[in-house]
């Protein structure tokens, strides 16, 4: 009764303050959560299929992190990286330098994705003196308003604040089931034709600042641009002198089973923009580029109070010195195939399932468009009653994704696949 009554105390302050412009995918009220479980105040557990979408990779409340962040609060909780420079900032910027791609090796902190993109968008704009920006349909960037602009994975997502960014310029992703007539070994060629198309009759290439693009779509589908894509865009990038953006918010750190999203292509962008998982829940984003780049952008163009906050930064080299001792994204490669795999041969099957696929740990299970509006909903909230956490995605929610800790125990993991198999059979057989 009594934990009862706390459940409805917080759910009646929350509802009545918290604002309704969030969508709230449950009611449940959270109380702690560890590796890939969570607890609610009426004392339910469940699995957690979501990490916090994508941002614990390495489980909730990591014990190597906790001791970090507690270790670094009782030293230094903030300053301001424009008031001088502290160990953690700078350790971690090294490290994001060692291991990214290409020559990438001067950060910007920020404090989330979105606020990264925008800062990647003025790094582009100042360092080329180019106004345009090409973004792809299906793509998501985040919640600013320059995020906002280059977003095109939902109209609801745009609808109020129109006229945004000028000179924002959409193409479609090589995502064949999003592309209406085509088929799918064209999807690629018809995708660069059309960027092609576009400097043709739209904006000359000279007048492009960046292209930017998910290497793996996220929000709109789980679905990955082929690396002959993501190399074409380098190659075309280079002849005009455009930068090219890779959003690795939701594929950084392991997700895809190598560190970036881009080795799966073997291209090193101009610009990574990374968050989420970089920190494994404490807020901060990252732009990261080259030194030359980064000396580009006017000092005073762009700033932040708490961006690279020393906390972030230390809960950050703690979750990147546990995917790097654990071999996580080795292990990312390797149990993402065998989930698939599972997954293929469990329900890949059923009626209404176009795909199972994964890059990595990025897995996503898609339905057509009809049976995605019938079932999903249905497989989300039986889930949820089983104890599970799923979410899905896409622009008609036609893909249940998974985004399981990068480290989650076996199993866990086998007991909620089995619950996942279970409903989502039991939905499409209509039981
Ligand atoms: C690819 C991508 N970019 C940017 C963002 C925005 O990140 P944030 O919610 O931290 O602002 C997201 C969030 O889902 C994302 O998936």
């Amino acid at each position: 009764m009594k934990l009862q009554n706390k459940t409805e105390e917080i759910q009646e302050k929350a509802k009545k303050h918290l604002s309704p412009v969030m969508t709230r995918v449950t009611e449940l009220v959270i109380e702690k959560a560890h590796g890939a479980k969570f607890w609610t105040t009426d004392g339910k557990e469940y699995i957690d299929f979501v990490s916090g979408v994508a941002v614990n990779a390495v489980g909730h409340t990591n014990e190597k992190m906790v001791e970090a962040i507690k270790k670094q609060a009782e030293a230094l909780i903030h300053l301001g990286l424009n008031y001088g420079y502290y160990e953690t900032a700078a350790n971690l910027a090294e490290k994001l330098a060692h291991i990214t791609p290409g020559n990438l090796d001067t950060v910007f902190f920020s404090n989330s994705g979105a606020e990264a993109i925008d800062g990647a968008l003025k790094l582009a704009k100042a360092a080329t003196g180019r106004p345009a920006i090409i973004a792809f349909e299906g793509s998501f960037h985040g919640r600013t308003l320059g995020a906002t602009a280059i977003t095109a994975s939902s109209s609801k997502y745009r609808r109020y604040y129109e006229p945004i960014l000028g000179e924002v310029y959409h193409v479609p992703y090589p995502y064949p089931s999003q592309l209406k007539n085509i088929r799918e070994r064209e999807a690629e060629e018809y995708c660069l034709n059309q960027l092609q198309k576009l400097f043709d009759l739209r904006v000359d290439p000279s007048r492009v600042a960046a292209i930017i693009i998910e290497p793996v779509m996220g929000e709109g589908g789980y679905y990955p641009a082929p690396p002959s894509f993501l190399q074409a865009l380098r190659k075309i990038t280079e002849e005009h002198g455009i930068l090219l953006i890779f959003d690795e918010v939701q594929t950084g750190f392991g997700r895809t089973g190598k560190m970036f999203a881009a080795e799966h292509a073997n291209v090193a962008p101009d610009i990574l923009v990374l968050a989420k998982a970089l920190s494994g829940g404490m807020p901060l984003g990252a732009i990261v580029a080259s030194r030359e780049l980064h000396e580009k952008w006017p000092t005073a163009g762009h700033g932040s109070t708490f961006g690279g906050n020393p906390v972030s930064c230390a809960a950050a080299l703690a979750n990147i010195a546990v995917i790097e001792e654990e071999k996580l994204v080795e292990r990312s490669a390797k149990l993402g195939a065998k989930i698939v795999g599972r997954l293929h041969n469990s329900v890949g099957h059923l009626p209404g399932i176009v795909e199972v696929r994964g890059v990595g740990m990025m897995i996503g299970i898609e339905f057509d468009s009809q049976s995605a509006a019938l079932f999903v909903p249905k497989i989300k909230s039986k889930a949820l009653e089983n104890g599970l956490l799923i979410m899905n995605c896409g622009v008609s929610g036609q893909t249940i994704r998974l985004m399981l800790p990068l480290n989650i125990q076996e199993d866990v993991l086998d007991i909620g696949l089995t619950i996942l198999e279970d409903v989502i059979t039991e939905t499409i057989s209509g039981n």
